[in-house]
């Protein structure tokens, strides 16, 4: 087993040998998981705390769920009703926060590199739950861990990431993931939503999305973000799914084994048909949210790993 890290930051920070090994204990927890009886120890003693600055239903649910599965204390902060709304930085309430000895700090924030900032302020282990455009680890792990368990491997696949690629902290950490894990990356969107530079990645781009679909193994859809957009970058949303939206006809050019999948929230008939994201023979976007609590449980245990290790050699005190 290999894990060095103090922090889940992004995937950028991981080398393969990590991302296995987070992989390899998330499908044991798959299977504690599937059980009545979901507890283990891991976290016991342990003071877990969820900062969302952004709204989220799976995440913090799987993170919360992940952290009470595993014995720690667990606190979801309202940063609606927080200190922030009277003008208090980030970096203020991390400090407050950190005072109460928390040992694992989950982050979620509008601002991309916010996370990272704020882990060098704290003295415990801080997992990025996604930060503007930059990085969302968790996501891609959990995106590896479905990708492994349908098609038996992590390697030499072919994925096609279709939608707005430019607003998507999805995107960048499965490309980074899925590249370093030896796969073929193609990205398929329109040119507006295509971050400028891309290319080199390593990755294919296509706006021909039957092109772009062509033969590969898994085909992940995102989701058009207009929170993050001040313009139009797309002329209508029917014009969209026209052209971009999943269904039955353009995912017909993918292999014929080929999933589908998607992080969430949907948006059915914007980016993909309804039907098709239903259809149990060829989605598997509720596995996904089945490897998120799973991908979580593992990520959390081997940072408290070293955090305990750490701690017994002083480096964080
Ligand atoms: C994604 C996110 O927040 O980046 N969702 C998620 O974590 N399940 C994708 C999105 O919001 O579209």
């Amino acid at each position: 087993m290999t894990f060095e890290a103090k922090h889940l930051l992004g995937i950028e920070y991981l080398k393969p040998e990590e991302i296995r090994t987070v992989l390899e204990l998330a499908d044991q927890y798959v299977d504690l998981n599937r059980r009545t009886q979901k507890h283990s120890e891991a976290l016991i003693g342990l003071t877990q705390i969820n900062m969302f600055f952004e709204n989220s239903t799976r995440t913090q649910a799987s993170f919360e769920l992940a952290g009470k599965r595993l014995g720690a204390d667990v606190m979801n902060m309202s940063m609606q009703a927080s200190s922030i709304k009277k003008g208090e930085s980030l970096i203020d309430t991390a400090l407050t926060l950190n005072a109460m000895h928390p040992d694992i700090l989950v982050v979620r924030h509008p601002q991309s590199g916010a996370v990272n900032l704020l882990a060098e302020k704290v003295n415990c282990a801080v997992l990025n739950a996604g930060d503007g455009r930059h990085e969302h680890p968790t996501q891609a792990l959990l995106d590896a861990l479905t990708i492994q368990r349908a098609k038996g491997r992590l390697h030499r696949l072919s994925v096609a990431i279709c939608g707005d690629i430019a607003h998507s902290r999805v995107a960048r950490s499965n490309i980074l993931l899925l590249g370093k894990m030896e796969n073929r990356v193609r990205l398929i969107g329109p040119p507006t939503l295509m971050p400028a530079g891309i290319a080199d990645f390593g990755v294919e781009v296509f706006d021909d999305m039957r092109a772009g679909l062509e033969g590969v193994d898994v085909v992940m859809m995102l989701r058009l973000q207009r929170e993050r957009m001040d313009g139009g970058f797309i002329p209508s949303e029917r014009e969209y799914y026209h052209r971009f939206g999943l269904d039955a006809e353009k995912l017909a050019r993918a292999k014929a084994d080929a999933i589908v999948m998607h992080p969430g929230p949907m948006n059915r008939g914007v980016e993909i048909d309804g039907t098709l994201a239903d259809d149990i023979n060829r989605s598997v976007i509720q596995e996904q949210v089945e490897m998120g609590v799973a991908v979580r449980m593992a990520a959390m245990d081997l940072l408290a790993r070293n955090l305990r290790t750490s701690k017994q050699e002083g480096i964080y005190v």
